[in-house]
């Protein structure tokens, strides 16, 4: 039995799969987790009594939002990076009294769809949402030209990235805000190994199978046949780079086709699949300020388990 190929195969995933699997460390970018039932293993994630960062980053919000906007004032155009299906949005639109509402998302489906939701929430907030890959910089649309900007920016979605492309990041998003313009960004803290591991583990294997579902999306959609059962799912803790790293292990020495190439694998041979940057105090600070932004205000919950950073964009200057 066989799920019907899509007509439709995202070149991009083709390239990243077909040069990940063939690189001496084999590796595929994370955002490939995410097709229909990715995601909806990623909802199923942040339900997980282990997963902490989805409800811990919800309470701040709703317990600092005023706070938040106090800090920034009234009349703001919030723009939300990769707003995906977010819950956490009317937390803070509810508390920030937001000129308008621009949402970027890759996936117009997931924008129509927060659109329509949030403006049937908050009845006369104009909702601009815009189509775009949000990694560069981003024409907003004319309307909301004029007005000051908060980026928002939750989830600790920057820990997918490395630190150097996590500056690019956040440097794009400061180029895209402009001056005089704020970030609210989640991250989550470095903490006790044993509470990591077992959010990137969980007991029910949730996690597992969402990390396993990449190598059925590559099947049914790059005509591959990696036996899957031959792969287990691996959360580690990389301390020199402060990272839950989440790998595929081969069981057993494999060979498989993914679009009509051939690979192998040795037993215990990984494919590393995920990366999951935590930030310390200083360092969530310094990362911002290395892309120009400086840090006005972190909250954090009781247990320091994970920060809602507060940023405003620097003005550029000559000396020291
Ligand atoms: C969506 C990137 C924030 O890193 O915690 C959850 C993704 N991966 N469990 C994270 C994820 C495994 C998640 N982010």
């Amino acid at each position: 039995m066989h799920a019907p190929r899509p007509l439709e195969v995202d070149p991009a995933f083709r390239d990243d799969v077909v040069a990940g699997l063939a690189a001496p460390i084999k590796a595929i970018p994370a955002r490939w987790f995410y097709d229909r039932r990715g995601s909806e293993l990623f909802e199923e994630i942040t339900r997980l009594p282990e997963y902490y960062p989805t409800r811990t980053e919800m309470a701040l919000l709703g317990r600092h939002a005023p706070e938040v906007g106090a800090m920034v004032g009234a009349g703001r155009a919030v723009v939300e990076f990769g707003s995906g299906s977010s819950a956490k949005t009317p937390l803070l639109l509810r508390r920030v009294a937001p000129s308008a509402y621009v949402p970027i998302d890759i996936s117009g489906d997931f924008l129509r769809d927060a659109a329509r939701e949030l403006g049937a929430e908050f009845p006369g907030l104009p909702v601009l949402p815009v189509e775009a890959d949000f990694t560069r910089p981003i024409r907003l649309p004319g309307a909301v030209a004029q007005a000051p900007k908060l980026g928002f920016f939750p989830g600790s979605t920057i820990g997918n990235l490395v630190p150097r492309t996590a500056v690019d990041l956040l440097r794009a998003m400061k180029d895209t805000l402009g001056e005089g313009s704020f970030l609210l960004i989640g991250m989550d803290r470095i903490k006790d190994v044993g509470v990591l591991l077992r959010a990137y583990d969980d007991a029910a294997g949730v996690t597992a199978e969402f990390n396993l579902n990449l190598l059925h999306r590559i099947n049914r959609e790059l005509d591959g046949d990696i036996p899957v059962d031959a792969f287990r799912h691996r959360a580690i803790w990389n301390d020199d780079k402060a990272r839950i790293e989440m790998h595929l292990e081969a069981t057993r020495d494999l060979r498989f086709g993914v679009d009509g190439r051939a690979f192998t694998m040795r037993r215990r041979e990984t494919i590393h699949t995920e990366n999951s940057h935590k930030y310390g105090d200083r360092d969530s600070r310094l990362l911002l300020r290395a892309a120009g932004w400086g840090v006005v205000k972190q909250w954090t919950d009781a247990g320091d388990q994970f920060a809602i950073v507060l940023a405003e964009a620097e003005a550029p200057r000559f000396a020291p």
